[in-house]
């Protein structure tokens, strides 16, 4: 590579570089696999040994990640907070064991530790007592989330008497662990649908995997919201002024009696052969932890050692990482099968030969849509890579091209609903192929009326998925107006399929007086619903809570919007024009206008109430909003007034934004940035005035 080549591809790296530490570290949302960022940093790193003076002088190879958010206290660390240098090859670690014994001139003892996927934290204790818990940040200065942390049952606020010094740092991995992760992400998505999020949105806000939901987790402003999820850390390395122990060994035994949940997965080694036995060894067995680990980690465990080797800018020399690559396994692609959601919306899914990965047995993975099933270019009877990287669904990554047959035809996607064989439509410029027969799909019926009792909507908790597919089963239900015309004497006795996850296994079970009671007690409540979650109830596509609400507010009741125009629904500020068409459309089709004069007659509220109008109004139309601080409410509170009076919150400062709501403690940077954009900053009361 000459100069300039290699000039163009450092400037690549190092933006490629930066944009994912920030997806990793603020957003918490990767977009790219441990390894394949570890692979671009090591590209960088090697260029810029080959031409120094081409390096950027704030290159990413220098410094860890950071993960400062701007809306906590910045704490500086009195220990700067280095990550570890880091390898997935074993030829690599013993190049390290040969550095290590030409640093000290004999062969140390290592410590093996589990290499915990979560984030840093380095907690403070004075006098036995939890003083200050601070994240990794740049490593140097890091957020305080002292709040978040003492929300960690594992974490003890004051440790049992002992020998401690009298102040100390002990640093740790936060994680969530896999059970809980699942069972929030589910309720998360459910959330998300809920809420009328379309399949491909929900897909990008998911967590992807228990370390970013810790990661999510730890940087909420309410720790209240972070004691409902719950988190775990271990600890694993002692800083103090005086000395503890000789070695870490010990020091990781002492801090267990202080009280602190140190792994019991440690072990001293004598050479490098034992460490590669660890590292083996929990290859197998990560599997069948309770959480997520992506390597092992080595230290040399004498203190004294540890100081002649010393330190790099970025790294302790004593130390080092050594990952496992992602978890991934070959098998056949037997079939691809297509699920039908409420909306239409077609989802393929791949049907695997069982195979064995991390621990359980994989059987489908998403293939999410038509571009990707073409962007993998897909076979018949291809033998597939499925990766396992944290995320509930498996996903497929990649065709084991050798293994395909020369006569094997290209996957041609469905062209109709698996379902009711209707021809598939796809509109231009979406990913997602729709079946439009929504007045007669099954999935989309049942889906609607499952949309519609959600929490939510119309909050009708006495009913659930099965019921509502048993009463559809059975005919006594085609559409979520008939739920109101349901009497006692249709559901006594009826009987249904249930399935019971402890057992794993379907049984039936028939309805007693006490659950018909219940359930149509559920339904006249629903009754008393707003209008505007009777709006989001209908289903309609891509009318979610924010935009029910907007419709609501802006028309007042069910009949000006059916009749509206899609200009009059598309001049509403932030509702565009694919919004607009499917309002049209949902009101354009006669089946609907009918459920909704039925809703009416049954008396569910279609207009907004009276006192619901005198609170809202139009103040801030046109206006955006950013929050940021504290204030005398919460921040929720205030986005609601700013919602209430027609304003717009947005989470982010440009240059389109038009008033800064500052509160107390507001981040310099964003003070910086509105200043230099010349953005109105105005107060709390300002704003309230504003509102009158
Ligand atoms: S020791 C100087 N031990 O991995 C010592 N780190 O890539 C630094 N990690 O920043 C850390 N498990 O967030 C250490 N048993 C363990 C670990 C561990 C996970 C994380 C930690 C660190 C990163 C380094």
């Amino acid at each position: 590579m000459n100069e300039l080549e290699a000039k163009i591809r450092i400037e690549e790296l190092t933006t490629l570089i930066n944009k994912h530490n920030y997806n990793y570290y603020i957003l918490s949302q990767p977009s790219i696999s441990d390894f394949e960022f570890d692979h671009l940093l090591k590209e960088l790193e090697q260029l810029e040994k080959q031409f120094p003076h081409l390096a950027h002088p704030d290159t990413p190879t220098q410094k860890v990640g950071g993960d400062i958010t701007k809306t906590f206290v910045q704490v500086k660390h009195k220990y700067p907070m280095l990550s570890l240098g880091n390898t997935y090859s074993e030829e690599e670690l013993i190049d390290f064991n040969e550095r290590v014994i030409k640093g000290i001139g004999i062969i140390p003892q290592y410590v093996c530790e589990l290499k915990f996927d979560g984030l840093a934290i380095s907690i403070t204790y004075e006098n036995g007592k939890l003083i200050r818990a601070v994240t990794r940040g740049d490593g140097s200065v890091g957020d305080d989330v002292t709040a978040n942390i003492k929300t960690i049952k594992t974490i003890p606020h004051q440790l049992n008497p002992g020998d401690y010094p009298q102040t100390f740092e002990i640093r740790g991995e936060v994680f969530m662990h896999r059970k809980t992760f699942d069972k929030l992400n589910k309720a998360f998505k459910k959330e998300l649908e809920e809420k009328g999020l379309d399949e491909e949105e929900i897909r990008e806000r998911l967590y992807k995997n228990p370390r970013n939901f810790a990661s999510g987790t730890l940087k909420m402003q309410d720790s209240k919201e972070v004691a409902k999820r719950p988190l775990d850390c271990f600890l694993y390395f002692v800083y103090s002024d005086t000395p503890i122990a000789e070695n870490h060994f010990d020091c990781l035994r002492k801090a267990k009696e202080w009280g602190f949940q140190v792994s019991d997965h440690f072990e001293l080694c004598r050479d490098i052969d034992e460490v590669m036995q660890f590292i083996r060894r929990y290859e197998a067995a990560r599997a069948d932890l309770s959480y997520e680990i992506d390597g092992v980690v080595i230290k040399v465990n004498s203190y004294e050692q540890q100081q002649e080797l010393g330190f790099t800018a970025k790294n302790p020399r004593w130390a080092i990482s050594y990952k496992y690559k992602a978890q991934s396994a070959v098998t056949l692609l037997e079939k691809i099968t297509y699920q039908v959601g409420r909306t239409g919306a077609i989802t393929p899914v791949a049907n695997l030969s069982p195979v064995l990965l991390a621990g359980t047995t994989v059987k489908r993975a998403s293939l999410y849509n038509a571009d990707e099933i073409e962007r993998l270019d897909l076979h018949e009877g291809d033998w597939v890579f499925v990766e396992k990287g944290g995320e509930i669904i498996p996903k497929v990554t990649g065709v084991y091209i050798e293994k395909r047959l020369p006569t094997a035809n290209k996957i041609c996607y469905a062209t109709q609903c698996p379902v009711c064989q209707t021809p598939l439509v796809r509109k231009e410029g979406e990913a997602v192929h729709y079946c439009p027969n929504e007045d007669g799909c099954r999935p989309q019926l049942i889906g609607k009326i499952e949309h519609f009792i959600g929490r939510r909507a119309m909050n009708i908790d006495s009913l659930g998925g099965e019921t509502i597919a048993g009463f559809f089963e059975k005919g006594l239900i085609n559409n979520y107006a008939d739920l109101y015309a349901l009497t006692a004497n249709q559901l006594l006795g009826i009987e249904f399929d249930t399935f019971n996850e402890r057992k794993d296994q379907w049984s039936k079970r028939s309805l007693q007086q006490k659950s018909v009671d219940n359930i149509l007690k559920g339904i006249e409540d629903s009754k008393q619903v707003s209008f505007e979650r009777v709006l989001f109830a209908l289903g309609i596509r891509m009318v979610g809570e924010t935009v029910a609400k907007k419709l609501a507010r802006h028309f007042g009741n069910i009949d000006a919007i059916a009749k509206a125009t899609k200009d009059e629904i598309a001049s509403i500020y932030e509702i565009g024009d694919k919004i607009a068409e499917n309002v049209v459309a949902f009101f354009g089709n006669a089946g609907n206008v009918e459920l909704c004069q039925r809703l009416k007659a049954f008396g569910l509220k279609m207009q907004v109430d009276h006192d619901q109008s005198l609170n809202r109004s139009d103040k801030l139309k046109g206006k955006s909003f950013c929050v940021s601080g504290v204030f005398s409410m919460s921040r929720d509170q205030l986005k609601a007034l700013i919602d209430a009076n027609g304003g717009r919150n947005v989470g982010s400062i440009s240059k389109s934004l038009t008033y800064l709501i500052a509160g107390d403690k507001m981040g310099p940077e964003k003070l910086k940035k509105a200043t230099d954009l010349n953005i109105a900053i105005i107060s709390e009361d300002d704003f309230l005035k504003m509102i009158g």
